[in-house]
């Protein structure tokens, strides 16, 4: 029988600080707690859950092209991403997501638009196949609803 669809969950620069990085920003809960929960969700919504954290740029360049790859070989049926600040600088990034079919989805906890000038411009969003900004990890759990629920 074939295995449940794999989503793959990254996560960018510093969001390996949440729980103690700017709270009154990015709240309370570390990134364990989020992925707690969507362990929780993704089983009771009938995916596999894989979720990484990296500070380095590559990692994630490398990940994205993994989740390419055929189901039986790794690859994913859709990814969800939280960028951190390299979704303002990373025209790499981008590449690697124009440049794979796997369906990706964008994710801030923080409302990007809000904040200062330099984050109101994403490099991500016009190669992505949605965003979800400035709903904190509950942002996440939608990203996955959504990413669940894709057709490939
Ligand atoms: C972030 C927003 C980015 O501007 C920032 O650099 C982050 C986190 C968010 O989740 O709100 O590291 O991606």
């Amino acid at each position: 029988m074939a295995e449940p669809p794999l989503i793959m969950v990254l996560n960018g620069p510093n969001l390996n600080l949440l729980g103690t990085r700017e709270p009154d920003i990015y709240g309370a809960d570390t990134l364990d707690d989020i992925a707690g929960r969507l362990e929780d969700e993704a089983a009771a919504l009938a995916v596999r859950l894989d979720m990484r954290q990296s500070n380095h740029e590559g990692h994630l360049i490398d990940w994205l092209h993994e989740s390419a790859a055929p189901a039986e070989r790794g690859g994913a049926h859709a990814v969800i991403i939280n960028p951190g600040a390299l979704t303002h600088t990373s025209i790499a990034l981008r590449d690697a997501i124009g440049g794979i079919a796997t369906p990706v989805i964008e994710v801030h906890l923080s409302n990007i638009h809000a904040r200062e000038s330099f984050r109101r411009r994403s490099h991500i969003s016009p190669v992505v196949h949605g965003t979800i900004a400035g709903l904190g990890p509950e942002g996440y759990s939608l990203a996955l609803r959504a990413a669940a629920r894709l057709k490939r």
